[in-house]
């Protein structure tokens, strides 16, 4: 199942999916990006109708979990589960195509490749370490389930930055990191990154919901 490359059909801004018999609007007029640093640009937007979708996917997601020929368990823990355009559902079709539209916008390109995709699921203490993603322009992640909410130990399952070319994360010295950038994350939330950026995921301290999370890889089909 890894490594399949899906050229996505882009059809522009006013695309809707169906899903349960109505048509959502890929791209809502009133959707606020906020452009949380510049250069290099990492953009975040929330969307508000996730009751319309999110059950059937998170429920799809954790089934998906329990079959080996879907999910791959990481060492670190933590399960990724490939290939959200495989999983046959309207529900992941509407996320790919705002993640797609996400891409078109911040880029001004038109000529999308998905290059992966998969979701995330993080359970009691688990966390993803610093990485990039190669091989692809931006990357993307949704937040499916937040999970629980947790005041101490802080930061519990944020997604963070840590990387001395985003010039937030130095303030006292340019290319010396001292300071994590944390994006405004919740259920519904997209954040888009350049791919080379550094980022890891905080331990998640939820013992009642699983942490779970949808995330792509995007290039240019045209180079
Ligand atoms: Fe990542």
């Amino acid at each position: 199942m890894a490594n399949k490359r899906y050229q996505v059909d882009y059809e522009g801004e006013k695309q809707t999916v169906e899903v349960n018999g109505e048509l959502l609007t890929v791209w809502p007029e009133n959707l606020h990006v906020q452009n949380v640093v510049d250069s290099p640009s990492i953009f975040i937007t929330w969307f508000d109708d996730t009751q319309k979708y999110h059950d059937k996917l998170i429920n799809k997601a954790l089934e998906l979990e329990q079959d080996k020929s879907w999910a791959h368990r990481m060492p670190i823990g933590g399960s990724k589960i490939r290939d959200l355009e495989e999983w046959g559902m309207q529900e992941a079709d509407l996320l790919t195509a705002r993640a797609t539209e996400f891409f078109a916008r911040a880029t001004g390109r038109s000529d999308v490749l998905v290059t992966q995709s998969w979701a995330n699921i993080s359970r009691y203490s688990e966390y993803l370490t610093a990485h990039s993603h190669t091989d692809c322009v931006a990357s993307m992640v949704y937040m499916l389930n937040w999970g629980d909410h947790v005041e101490e130990p802080p930061y519990s399952g944020q997604l963070s930055f840590s990387d001395p070319r985003i010039e937030y994360c130095c303030p006292d010295e340019p290319d010396r990191m001292t300071r994590e950038l944390v994006p405004k994350m919740r259920d519904g939330a997209l954040c888009i990154f350049p791919s080379e950026l550094i980022h890891y995921v905080h331990p998640y301290w939820g013992k009642e919901q699983p942490r779970i999370t949808v995330a792509w890889n995007f290039k240019f089909s045209n180079g």
